[in-house]
């Protein structure tokens, strides 16, 4: 998608230095872009983990690239040993979502299988890059989808259709195009008029600071809302459809994404809405059905609540919100459980949260299915 114009994806390597990967530094903006150069797995780990990229689809493709640069700065004698160390370390960057653990183990399996050192390197590179395009595939096809409902909802309503998101669920998240995001991006194009309102998302405001900035970038008209409004525009008719994205999935059909999703879906089943999670394959944690108690869930640091972070006028400011010594918790996702949940929107098609639903689109999965 666009920044100024110019047409960007969230990672790349940078030129003719295929041993660097860049990326966008997402905890700057949008108040200054920025782009930060990985060379060594513990870069891609410490991108992760403090959030310069966020978001299921790029921690997996980050976490993939940051195989790559283990195996592409590798020196030693223990190839298998160094890689199996180094797929731990990346997938401890941040638990919940399960995309770094899907693409980190893609990748460790086709160096194991792989034996032969000498082109290695090209063939691991062309792997991670197939890994990426198939994300951005994916998203387009969730987009070309989820485009069927807001249609439908248009040609009942005749008027602009009101989407609520939470988080950031965009091509920020993603690499290009997003989940949530990529239907009302393909509506747009179509010419159909939406509206989206984007909750801002506390702690760190991934809704106000990154959702915002891409749909004002792409011309979508929106209003950011204070997090607790949903429910109020939900019982005044102000909100046609809810489309969030999901960091896991089971393959029950409950969705674990960034918290404060399942209060949005609460509201949205008492006023009847219609409440959708788009997600590609690789956020669907085929061997967990119970979400609640499966699903690990990650907790930040208390500063992240206990302060909020903005623009001052001159710099990036960070102010303390709490009394001090004030004790805070801050839980980064919640589940939804699947009654909650009108559908999912995935890269083969529109299914009900359930899991001959879910296994109908994807059968050869079906092997995978521990439980
Ligand atoms: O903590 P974050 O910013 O990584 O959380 C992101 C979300 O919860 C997104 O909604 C989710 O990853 C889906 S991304 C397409």
């Amino acid at each position: 998608m666009k920044i100024k114009g110019q047409h960007y994806h969230t990672i790349w390597i940078k030129g003719d230095e295929p041993a660097t990967v860049q990326i966008i530094d997402q905890r700057k903006l949008p108040f200054f872009f920025e782009v930060i150069d990985l060379k060594t797995p513990e870069d891609a780990y410490l991108a992760i983990k403090d959030m310069a990229v966020r978001g299921a689809p790029l921690t997996g493709i980050t976490a993939a690239w940051g195989m790559y640069l283990a195996l592409a700065g590798f020196r030693g004698r223990d190839l298998q040993g160094y890689m199996k160390k180094t797929a731990s370390y990346l997938k401890s960057a941040r638990p919940t979502a399960v995309n770094p653990g899907f693409t980190i183990d893609t990748v460790l399996n086709f160096i194991i299988c792989e034996k032969s050192a000498s082109d290695m390197i090209e063939k691991t590179f062309d792997k991670v890059k197939k890994l990426e395009e198939d994300e951005i595939n994916y998203s387009n096809k969730i987009g070309d989808f989820g485009l069927t409902l807001i249609e439908n909802i248009y040609r009942k309503k005749r008027e602009r259709v009101n989407i609520l998101t939470h988080c950031n669920a965009g091509w920020l998240a993603c690499i290009d195009w997003g989940t949530a995001t990529a239907p009302v991006y393909k509506a747009q194009l179509r010419g159909i008029p939406v509206h989206v309102w984007v909750d801002e998302t506390r702690p760190r405001n991934q809704g106000a600071r990154l959702t915002a900035y891409e749909l004002g970038e792409e011309g979508v008209p929106h209003t950011v809302i204070a997090d607790n409004t949903g429910g109020h525009l939900m019982q005044h008719g102000l909100v046609d459809l809810v489309l969030v994205g999901s960091d896991r999935t089971t393959v029950s059909g409950h969705t674990a994404n960034k918290i404060g999703t399942y209060l949005k879906a609460l509201a949205a089943y008492d006023n009847k809405i219609p409440f959708y999670v788009a997600l590609p394959s690789s956020s669907i944690d085929w061997s967990v059905e119970d979400g609640l108690n499966e699903i690990p869930i990650e907790e930040r640091g208390s500063e992240e609540v206990a302060e909020i972070e903005g623009w001052s006028g001159k710099d990036i400011k960070k102010v303390r919100l709490v009394p001090d010594n004030c004790k805070t918790a801050n839980y980064g996702f919640d589940v939804t459980p699947s009654r909650l949940i009108t559908g999912l929107i995935t890269e083969r098609g529109i299914c009900k949260a359930e899991k001959s639903s879910i296994l109908n689109l994807f059968p050869e999965k079906q092997e995978l299915c521990t439980k």
